[in-house]
């Protein structure tokens, strides 16, 4: 895995766009997580992340796909990806914390949303959603 292009396109996807320093896009979580990278060519163009919690719960972060690529159904196959390992891994139940924008990616996908959760740099809403597998 290239952890540097990994990185790289989190951060732009998901940070750079609300000019948030380089290094945000990352946390303790990433040691232990399962990572999920989706490559075109040698090239990354999708980028996500599974947190196996405690009760049988897998959480998905960090959702990117390259502008250039976006609808092209990368976003869906990590998905789909990450879901096959959480419950390889004994998870019954996937959450996730949903931009606003996102939602209906999500939905698409089975997600339901349970309720409005925190608000990220004091402007993009999120809606914490689930999905039993
Ligand atoms: C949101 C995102 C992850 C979706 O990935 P993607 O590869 O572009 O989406 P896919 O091509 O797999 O889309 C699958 C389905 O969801 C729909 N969809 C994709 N993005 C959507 C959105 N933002 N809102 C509503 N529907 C969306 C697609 O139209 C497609 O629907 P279809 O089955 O009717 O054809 C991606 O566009 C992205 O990284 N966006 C910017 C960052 C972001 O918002 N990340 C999520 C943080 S919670």
């Amino acid at each position: 895995m290239e952890w540097d292009s990994y990185y790289d396109l989190r951060y732009r996807i998901l940070r750079q766009p609300w000019n948030q320093p380089r290094g945000s896009e990352r946390n303790e979580g990433d040691y232990s997580a399962i990572h999920a990278a989706y490559f075109q060519n040698g090239v990354i163009k999708g980028v996500a992340r599974l947190d196996l919690m405690d009760n049988e719960i897998g959480q998905i972060r960090f959702m990117a796909v390259e502008t250039d690529s976006q609808g092209k159904r990368i976003g869906e196959k990590l998905m789909v990806h990450l879901e096959d390992l959480a419950f390889q891994n004994g998870r019954r139940k996937i959450i996730l914390h949903a931009r606003e924008i996102a939602l209906g990616f999500y939905q698409k996908l089975g997600y339901e949303i349970v309720e409005k959760s925190h608000l990220l740099f004091g402007e993009i809403q999120h809606y914490l959603m689930e999905k039993a597998i």
